[in-house]
């Protein structure tokens, strides 16, 4: 079942008109929430993303914070999936016809769209993946969680051609992040990661890694990572939502560090299914 519009209705049957400028033009942002065990994952920073990035393109939230929260608890309730990843999606809605203005008053489309969440086996973890590398040639606000992506699905989709799980993306020399994840670098025991900016996206579990890094006092550099220092890392790792913790041990079909995922992947990846877990027993979203 999903949301959409309004009313709780099955996938199947769910329509949205073709004026909707969505489909028109992507004009609309989205998120997405892991849920493990009926327990959504950090959702009032997920709430919070959508906002900005609603507040980005000038499009009024149609839901409060509670009624956004009260529909996503819905929905993870009326699946038959524990583990679940709650896609929500604005778009601005439909106007009287294709042209570019916005709509006034707007009405914007409203989607919570639950999907079964499958989160990285421990094989793979174990052996980690294979990613390529490519000119970042998006827009220059990635910082916003926008429906257009069309740049992020063509550079990602040039790497599962190959059988590699993701692309990373430099620009002018630069490491931005993964077509859908962000990518952090481990050298001599030092976390490097790339800081906030429009380049990139501000990612959730970008920021559950620094906040471990920190109470764990794992040595931590924020700071733009070279194209060089990313071919000399000890460590690659992409972090998501939905991927959490994936160590890449291949870039351009050659070995990262000694090939194999390194000691502070698995650190960190226990860190984060420890703080995980914790957070589920006392109840969820946090
Ligand atoms: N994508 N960067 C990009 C471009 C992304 O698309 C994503 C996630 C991330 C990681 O953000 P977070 O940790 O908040 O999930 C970074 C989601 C999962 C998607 O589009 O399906």
């Amino acid at each position: 079942m999903i949301y959409l519009n309004g009313e709780w209705q099955p996938l199947s049957g769910a329509r949205v008109s073709v004026l909707d400028r969505g489909f028109l033009f992507a004009d609309g942002v989205y998120e997405v929430v892991p849920v493990y065990s009926r327990h959504a994952f950090r959702l009032d920073e997920h709430l919070q993303r959508l906002q900005t990035s609603l507040d980005s393109i000038r499009l009024t939230n149609p839901l409060s914070a509670t009624e956004w929260r009260d529909l996503v608890l819905q929905a993870i309730t009326r699946q038959d999936f524990d583990d679940q990843q709650v896609y929500l999606q604005v778009t601005r809605g439909c106007g009287p016809n294709r042209d570019f203005p916005f709509p006034a008053p707007a009405k914007p489309s409203t989607l919570i769209y639950p999907m079964p969440l499958i989160t990285a086996s421990a094989e793979l973890k174990a052996q980690g993946v294979s990613a390529i590398s490519r000119e970042d040639y998006r827009w220059l606000r990635c910082d916003i969680k926008s429906l257009a992506l069309l740049a992020n699905v063509l550079l990602r989709n040039e790497a599962l051609d190959i059988g590699c799980a993701e692309t990373i993306l430099i620009r002018d020399g630069y490491l931005s992040e993964g077509a859908a994840s962000n990518i952090f670098v481990v050298k001599n025991g030092v976390l490097l990661c790339p800081p906030k900016s429009h380049l990139m996206l501000s990612g959730i579990t970008y920021d559950v890694v620094l906040e471990l890094a920190a109470a764990n006092a794992i040595p931590v550099e924020v700071r733009p990572v070279s194209d060089g220092e990313l071919r000399n890392a000890n460590e690659i790792w992409m972090t998501s939502s939905t991927r959490e913790i994936l160590p890449i041990t291949r870039l351009d079909d050659v070995a990262v560090g000694n090939g194999r995922p390194g000691p502070l992947a698995a650190r960190m990846d226990a860190l984060y299914q420890a703080f995980k877990h914790n957070v589920l027993r006392q109840g969820g979203a946090s």
